[in-house]
C-alpha cells in the first residue's frame, strides 16, 4: 500500500450545493481541492469564474489547487491567488513564455505547476523541471469531467518520475482525468504522488470513503 495526495475536483460537485460539498471535503481526508478554470478557447467548455471560486474559498479549509485551462493565463494569476490558490498550474501548450509565467506564479507566493495534454511528451519539461513544484499529466483531453482514462498515461508517469528523481525529487506528479480505483494503484506505483478525482469521488455513494481509499492504493 502506498499513500498519495488526493485533490477532488469541484467540477463534479453539485453547483447548487457548493457549500455542502466543500464542507464534505473539509471533513474528508482530501489533501487539496482541485479547481478547474476554463475559458472556452483553450478547451471547448467553460466551468466557473472567480465569483464562484471565491465562494469555494470562503468555505474551504483545505488548500486550493488551481488548474488553468485557458489560452492566456497571465491575467488570471493574481485572481487565483486572491481566491486562495496554494498551487497554480498552467498548460505547457498555452504558455509561450513558460519560464516567465512560472516566475510570476512564484512571485505571488504560490506553488507553480505545468500541465501536459495527452499528446505532449514529458520531455518538454526537461529545461523547466527544476523550477516547478508540480507537473500535471492529463489522462484525458482537458475540458470535461467524466471521461475515460487514457492508458498511455502510465508510460508518461514512469518517464516523468525518472526525470524528477534526477533533478527535482520533491516534484508533485499529479494525474488528472478518469482516475478511479482501477488505475490509481498503477499510477502511484509508476511514480504519481497526487491524484485528481472528480466523478469518481462525487458520484460515489460515500465520497469520503472513496477519498480514504484513493489515498491508500
Ligand atoms: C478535466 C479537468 C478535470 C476533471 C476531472 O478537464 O481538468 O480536473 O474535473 O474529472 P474526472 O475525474 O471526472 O475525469
Ligand atoms: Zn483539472
Amino acid at each position: 500500500m502506498k499513500e498519495c495526495l488526493v485533490s477532488p475536483s469541484m467540477l463534479a460537485a453539485d453547483f447548487a450545493n457548493i457549500q455542502r460539498d466543500v464542507e464534505m471535503l473539509n471533513s474528508s481526508e482530501a489533501d487539496y481541492i482541485h479547481i478547474d478554470i476554463m475559458d472556452g478557447v483553450f478547451v471547448p467548455n467553460i466551468s466557473f469564474g472567480f465569483p464562484v471560486t471565491e465562494a469555494i474559498a470562503r468555505h474551504a479549509k483545505k488548500p486550493l489547487d488551481f488548474h488553468l485551462m485557458v489560452k492566456d493565463a497571465t491575467p488570471y494569476l493574481e485572481a487565483c491567488r486572491d481566491s486562495g490558490a496554494e498551487i497554480i498550474t498552467v498548460h505547457y501548450e498555452a504558455c509561450t513564455h513558460l519560464h516567465r509565467t512560472i516566475m510570476a506564479i512564484h512571485e505571488l507566493g504560490a506553488k507553480a505547476g505545468v500541465a501536459l495534454n495527452p499528446h505532449t511528451p514529458v520531455a518538454v519539461l526537461e529545461e523547466i523541471i527544476d523550477h516547478i513544484d508540480l507537473a500535471l499529466i492529463m489522462s484525458v483531453n482537458p475540458g470535461f469531467g467524466g471521461q475515460k482514462f487514457i492508458p498511455h498515461t502510465f508510460a508518461k508517469v514512469e518517464k516523468l518520475a525518472a526525470m524528477a528523481e534526477k533533478t527535482n525529487p520533491d516534484l508533485l506528479i499529479e494525474i488528472d482525468g478518469g482516475v478511479t480505483s482501477e488505475n490509481a494503484r498503477e499510477l502511484v506505483q509508476k511514480g504519481a504522488n497526487m491524484l485528481v478525482a472528480g466523478s469518481f469521488v462525487f458520484k460515489s455513494e460515500n465520497p469520503q470513503d472513496t477519498i480514504h481509499s484513493l489515498k491508500r492504493v
